[in-house]
């Protein structure tokens, strides 16, 4: 009996979504921010009696109405299985899922649209590579480079390798202004150094790192890189090929689409040499008791139902960062970065934890003799959301000798009103514990 195989991907290859072509994107090189700010429903609200001031867009960026619109037609018109059916809805669901795919390809210039395999976030992202590249091809002795300033998402899953394997890891240093000491990167690559894998940009401090020099040092000793770009993908433009990564991870909800979607990208040849990382429906090609052939790529990596509606919305999120001017975003928001720490070092009593020449708009800070939580606390009563702790970051915390920061991220949408503001609350709350 010949056996009965599923749509794959390459079944579906031509069902990809349309309109994909480029949209109309303004290059006058101004950022109408009162414009793109009617593009976010969300920031038109008040919030304690005051006019919402969303400055926490490193923890979750808020979400266009046309991202919104996207996931309410899936949810309204084609929800159902991707992959699955040969009936009409499955096949609109994959072609919009395969859209989505397609459309994060373009997004991180990855070579094809196999290489990028959709996860829940950068968490499960970083955890399916120590799965499926870790736990197969790093041993006992063997090297993992991350630097001090990693999220918790990037340091845990490889204490667990290390724990299983007996391998070990090695931490690059950070300078007093929160950047990398890339001497001591060098020093650290040796023939035991299986993987290097590094934060492009910083959650607790907002340092850009030179991820393509870095990819470039650890290549010359044949060791791979992975890039963690929670926090890149939503400041800077994106592109695998030139930075020549192993693998780039992003996440969904940090760049203007639902939780729940995400990224690995890989390059092929390493994801095809990987295990997979969850067993389970879809990622097989074929199963007996005796031996179960796995599907080749995405979908070797995708078993399981997966967030359908956040993944099509992440495609929607990309389409609507290509509608705008991305070049000027990211120069108002560096204008943003620039207006708001001149403002914050005039307040005394107020310091910026990290302080790198290169940096995205993220600023840490503290304020003498006032716990971050409080700070945090009060200005949520004035309708300022910001967050406050240690951003899953501890070693970073550690590293500057401090128990946590106040944080406000900017994004495209915030105003140089909002930061006034923000100046203003921690004038206030200065006052308060006088
Ligand atoms: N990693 C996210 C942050 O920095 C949650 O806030």
């Amino acid at each position: 009996m010949a056996a009965v195989t599923e749509p794959t991907l390459v079944d579906v290859e031509n069902l990809v979504e349309a309109a994909l072509t480029d949209a109309p994107v303004n290059t006058s090189g101004a950022w109408d921010v009162e414009r793109v700010r009617r593009d976010f429903p969300v920031l038109s609200q008040t919030v304690n009696g005051k006019p919402l001031v969303y400055l926490d867009s490193a923890a979750s960026a808020q979400v266009p109405q046309v991202v919104i619109d996207r996931g309410s037609k899936y949810l309204g018109e084609e929800h159902s299985n991707v992959h699955r059916g040969v009936h009409y809805l499955s096949q609109r669901a994959t072609s919009a899922y395969e859209g989505a795919r397609e459309r994060v390809r373009r997004f991180i210039n990855a070579r094809e649209s196999l290489e990028c395999i959709f996860v829940r976030g950068c968490t499960e992202g970083i955890n399916l590579v120590m799965h499926g590249y870790g736990r197969k091809f790093i041993g006992e002795g063997d090297e993992i480079i991350i630097s001090a300033m990693e999220h918790h998402s990037n340091i845990v899953p490889w204490q667990m390798l290390c724990e299983e394997k007996g391998a070990r890891l090695r931490v690059i240093p950070i300078n007093d202004r929160g950047e990398l000491q890339l001497d001591e990167f060098e020093a650290l690559l040796n023939e035991r150094t299986k993987l290097v894998s590094i934060i492009h940009i910083s959650n607790a401090l907002g340092t850009i790192n030179p991820v393509k020099e870095i990819v470039a040092t650890a290549h010359k000793h044949d060791v791979p890189v992975l890039v963690d770009g929670a926090q890149g993908a939503p400041h800077l433009t994106i592109d695998v090929q030139d930075l020549d990564c192993d693998f780039y991870i992003l996440s969904g909800h940090k760049l203007f689409a639902p939780t729940g979607s995400g990224v690995v990208y890989g390059k092929r040849e390493l994801l095809e040499r990987m295990n997979p990382f969850i067993g389970g429906g879809s990622m097989i090609r074929s199963v007996t008791f005796e031996k179960t052939i796995y599907a080749g790529l995405p979908d070797k990596f995708e078993a399981g139902t997966p967030a359908i509606a956040s993944q099509i919305g992440l495609g929607a999120a990309i389409d609507y960062l290509g509608s705008i001017d991305r070049a000027a975003a990211i120069r108002y928001e560096q204008e943003l970065l620039e207006y708001a720490t001149t403002r914050l070092n005039e307040i005394e009593g107020v310091t910026i934890i990290g302080t790198a020449h290169e940096k995205a708009s993220v600023i840490s800070f503290t304020v003498d003799d006032v716990h971050p939580h409080d700070i945090g606390t009060i200005l949520d009563a004035e309708g300022i959301a910001i967050r406050a702790g240690h951003h899953c970051a501890q070693p970073v915390m550690q590293r500057f000798q401090i128990p946590a920061t106040a944080r406000a991220s900017f994004a495209f949408y915030n105003t140089r009103e909002e930061a006034d503001k923000l100046v203003a609350a921690i004038k206030r709350v200065i006052e308060v514990f006088k």
